[in-house]
């Protein structure tokens, strides 16, 4: 596996594999991998010639009050799965080499990030629209992997890709989850073992809404109702938001009548945590 840290030779690289017309496939992090990255690199290695996998804790996509500083940094563990799973390039661009000074360009998605973790995080899907932008045109992998588990990013990339022309498809992997539900995350690290143990109440919730709908419940209000419910058996548990959800446009829905996307973000402490199901009618 090849490490590479500066962008001409990231661009190089990418240039020549194209010209002699390798499939490259990306899939891009930024670190602290887990098993939903694992299978990301996976699903890559199935269907391209050469896998990229990018690591670059993005400080745009960060607010003031996050966690950029104390986000998980293990490079050592990380180049070590990504050269077990026969990744071909792991891309480790500084700060200063992704955001040159005088770096002054962003790239905004419009409706799509005005609700749900955009309201919540204001500015952070410019910060990866932008980077994810970025990384495409270096990289210009044909095909790019993104788990479920950021619903809302993954509709948002696919609508950059399709509005900037830029070239790759884009696959979208289901969620990995621990044994009792819970979605595999990088913050993950940050639980307390008795957070950790309350934790897949959001799952369990979502879950529920799933039930509900499958049981004849209709009204979207009825749905979250049901969600809520769930939530309030864990008292260490706050709601950022429960929505069910049109999964291309991401508005919430008064009622459902085909596939929805049950949304949900909520907190144990400090840590915050966001999952998603998908219900088809
Ligand atoms: O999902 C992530 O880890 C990040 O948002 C991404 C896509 C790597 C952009 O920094």
């Amino acid at each position: 596996m090849r490490i590479i840290r500066s962008v001409p030779a990231m661009a190089a690289w990418s240039g020549a594999l194209h010209r002699e017309g390798v499939a490259i496939g990306l899939v891009s992090t930024m670190g602290a991998l887990h098993a939903g990255h694992r299978a990301l690199i996976r699903r890559a290695r199935l269907s391209c010639d050469a896998v990229v996998v990018s690591l670059f804790v993005n400080p745009r996509q960060f607010g003031s009050g996050e966690d950029f500083f104390r986000y998980p940094r293990q490079a050592r563990a990380d180049a070590a799965l990504c050269r077990t799973e026969g990744v071909d390039v792991l891309f480790m661009p500084s700060r200063e080499a992704m955001y040159q000074r005088g770096f002054q360009t962003s790239v905004a998605v419009r409706n799509l990030a005005r609700r749900w973790e955009g309201e919540r995080r204001p500015g952070h899907f410019d910060g990866v629209a932008t980077v994810v932008t970025k990384l495409l045109s270096l990289v210009r992998p044909g095909t790019a992997f993104f788990g479920q588990k950021d619903f809302q990013q993954s509709v948002l990339v696919r609508r950059l890709v399709e509005d900037l022309n830029l070239g790759a498809d884009i696959v979208v992997c289901p969620t990995v989850r621990d044994h009792d539900g819970l979605a595999l995350s990088s913050r993950n690290q940050y639980l307390t073992p008795p957070q950790r143990r309350a934790a897949p109440v959001l799952y369990e919730a979502l879950q529920a809404g799933r039930t509900a709908i499958l049981r004849g419940i209709r009204f979207g209000l009825e749905v979250t109702g049901a969600m809520r419910k769930v939530i309030a058996t864990e008292p260490r548990m706050r709601v950022d938001y429960l929505a069910v959800c049109n999964p291309e446009t991401l508005e919430p829905l008064a009622r459902v009548t085909k596939t929805a996307v049950l949304l949900g973000a909520a907190r144990l402490g400090r840590v915050r945590l966001i999952d998603n199901l998908v219900v088809k009618m």
